[in-house]
């Protein structure tokens, strides 16, 4: 049997997963889901009950899971902690154990929500974009790193961008397959014109897309990318970047979209196996509240049924259910409009699994 671990992390993580688990509930009962859950500590929660952001028993266990749904880490408590044990060095330990190098940040546009964007509808309406970040190497990890103090005593403060050609390649594929099952379309995002890394990473890309004649491939510098993701973002379908630069263009895109609290993520390994949370994050200003929109969560679990269980058909529900919600014109605050019934968290996912049932 399949098992999935939850980590539900701080902020409004627990109260997010918490409307997911019930979710999976409801497959389990109603729907012939088979699996296992399991929960452990991440982040936060876990620095305080055992000193690390990422217990070495998490991380086992996280190993032995065929996938890892996961809430959010951080907040103020934690912001005076070392960089070493910090709730964020227990989600890039993660990423880094599990080796999840492929992280799928899908920016939708529901028609539900066209009005949330900051865009004029006509812009956004319709948008569908894929954004592929690499997620393990990249500036998160090169060595070295720090912050050095010459013999003059002045600081200096370092970090490496290094990707070599396996790296590139594996991403490369990943978001190659991707392009292949949508629309054909890849945009590869560098900065070619002064990064020798990046230079490297188009010269891959380029090779690679010899082995994809069905997918169009293009390039472009990240500055432009980030301008052409607000001025016509319909024209990208899917994007394949750098970690860094992908973390930026996904809240980017995300914010297109008008609803953060909407989006869900997969981080994948070579074998499919997987961690799946929002891309929202930890929310302390709204945490404990009970109004943060557990969708992009429950989103998420649509995505880990789709990408590490084999589970599309229930995924499909899942979607589908979400999409009823919205129709029937519930919203938590952070996508309500003026006529909108403005719920919480409970009666969202309540909602949702009303609409599976
Ligand atoms: C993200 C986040 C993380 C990142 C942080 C929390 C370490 O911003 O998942 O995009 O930078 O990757
Ligand atoms: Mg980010």
């Amino acid at each position: 049997m399949k098992r999935v671990l939850v980590l539900p992390g701080d902020g409004i993580g627990p109260e997010i997963v918490a409307e997911a688990v019930k979710v999976i509930q409801c497959l389990r009962e109603r729907h012939g889901l088979e699996l296992v859950l399991e929960e452990a500590l991440v982040g936060g929660a876990a620095y305080d009950a055992t000193g690390q952001p990422l217990p070495a028993e998490t991380l086992e266990r996280a190993r032995a899971a065929d996938a890892v749904l996961l809430g959010a880490v951080g907040g103020r408590k934690w912001e005076g902690l070392d960089i070493s044990v910090r709730p964020e060095k227990g989600l890039l330990g993660l990423r880094e154990g599990l080796q999840l190098f492929a992280n799928l940040r899908p920016a939708i546009l529901y028609p539900q929500l066209a009005d949330a964007s900051s865009l004029r509808p006509e812009v956004v309406a319709g948008l569908d974009i894929m954004i592929v970040r690499e997620l393990t190497g990249g500036i998160y990890f090169g060595q070295p790193r720090g912050v050095r103090t010459g013999a003059d005593g002045r600081r200096e403060g370092f970090n490496t961008l290094v990707y070599d050609e396996t790296e590139i390649r594996r991403i490369g594929r990943v978001a190659f397959g991707i392009a292949r099952a949508r629309n054909g379309r890849l945009c590869s995002v560098d900065k070619a014109n002064v990064l020798e890394c990046t230079e490297l990473w188009r010269e891959v890309m380029t090779e690679l897309a010899a082995e994809y004649p069905d997918v169009e491939l293009s390039h472009m510098y990240v500055d432009n990318a980030a301008m052409q993701l607000v001025r016509s973002p319909k024209q990208f379908d899917v994007v394949v970047t750098t970690n860094l630069f992908g973390d930026i263009l996904s809240d980017e895109a995300a914010m297109l979209t008008g609803s953060i609290g909407m989006l869900p993520s997969a981080s994948l390994d070579a074998d499919g196996k997987g961690m799946y949370e929002p891309i929202h994050g930890s929310a302390p200003d709204i945490a404990g509240q009970g109004v943060a929109n557990p969708l992009a969560t429950i989103l998420s679990v649509a995505m880990m049924l789709r990408y590490s269980l084999g589970e599309e058909a229930l995924a499909r529900r899942i979607e589908t259910a979400v999409g009823e919600v919205l129709d029937q014109g519930l919203r938590t605050p952070d996508i309500a409009a003026a006529d909108s019934r403005v719920v919480g968290t409970r009666e969202m996912g309540d909602a949702v699994v009303a609409a599976l049932s």
